[in-house]
């Protein structure tokens, strides 16, 4: 359990707070998506949650992040990085190997795992990622998605109880982006492993989280279940954030007064509404 009470962090070259007053409990078996705009505090956020920040970014920091009850002051990254697992914005920089197995032998020989377990947490790693078959690959000529799968895979070797990734799907398809949200679903029910998944894809967040974070300028805006929150149409379009063509849709039927349900943010809750809206049942 993470809880972040009152947090304000200015960093050192900076005039402004990237993150301002910010209050958020992150429970066990969470999966929370972190939004907003560029700039907005999400990175920032991301990284004060398993205590880089304050430790390796110089500034002002007031409030503060507890881990299972621990001060993320009071303690190093290192007590708090196999408990919180990582995946940075910039996975190329975050690769350390050139071939995939090497890459999370990396992690597990680097935190002290012993030799006889670390077979076997290679191959449970992959096998969870479904990426056994790229165990020799050269990870330089892996595709963005496969190569965002070894991230996540070296991270999950280290067994972490919360998972943070920092715009996993940045750079990925839609397709692989569904993909990597499907996996991290499975990991979150199957594993019981908490996600924090920073993300601009608005569509993909409403679909698989089960709540949605929303930040603005280093405020924390919105704090809620995605159907919920998706409900502030015009505040989102204040923001700059795009809104599902769905929820527009059930959206602008209701301000017609067609539709009185709620906000759909699937195509099969808007294919539904579509139908009654026409009268025209399936
Ligand atoms: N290392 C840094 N030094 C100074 N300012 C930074 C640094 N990283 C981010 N910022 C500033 O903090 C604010 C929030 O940035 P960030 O957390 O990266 O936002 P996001 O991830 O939502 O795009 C921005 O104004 C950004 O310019
Ligand atoms: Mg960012």
């Amino acid at each position: 359990m993470i809880v972040a009470d009152h947090v304000t962090f200015q960093y050192a070259d900076s005039s402004d707070p990237a993150l301002k007053d910010i209050s958020l409990k992150i429970g066990d078996r969470d999966f929370i998506g972190i939004t907003g705009t560029s700039g907005a505090g999400k990175s920032t956020l991301a990284m004060a949650l398993n205590g880089v920040i304050p430790h390796e970014f110089k500034g002002d920091f007031y409030g503060s992040v507890k881990i299972d009850g621990m001060d993320t002051v009071e303690h190093q990254v290192e007590d708090f990085c196999r408990k919180v697992g990582e995946v940075f914005q910039d996975i190329d920089s975050q690769m350390v190997a050139s071939v995939v197995e090497d890459e999370i032998l990396f992690g597990l020989e680097n935190f002290g795992v012993s030799h006889e377990e670390i077979g076997a947490r290679l191959e449970k790693a992959l096998d969870d990622l479904g990426i056994a078959e790229l165990r020799t690959r050269e990870i330089s000529s892996l595709s963005g998605g496969q190569k965002q799968k070894v991230a996540i895979a070296a991270i999950l070797a280290l067994e972490p109880q919360i998972l943070v990734l920092d715009e996993p799907t940045g750079e990925l398809d839609p397709e692989s982006s569904r993909e990597i949200f499907g996996l991290l679903r499975k990991l979150n029910e199957e594993k019981g492993i908490t996600i924090v998944i920073v993300e601009q894809k608005i569509k993909l967040l409403c679909e698989y989280v089960k709540r949605l974070v929303v930040l603005d300028k280093g405020s924390l805006v919105f704090d809620d279940v995605p159907g919920e929150v998706i409900t502030h149409i015009d505040m989102f379009k204040t923001l700059g954030i795009n809104v599902p063509p769905v929820a527009e849709l059930s959206h602008l039927l209701r301000l017609d007064g067609l539709w009185n349900g709620g906000i759909t943010l699937t195509v099969t809750e808007a294919e539904k509404m579509v139908r009654e809206v026409l009268h025209d049942p399936v």
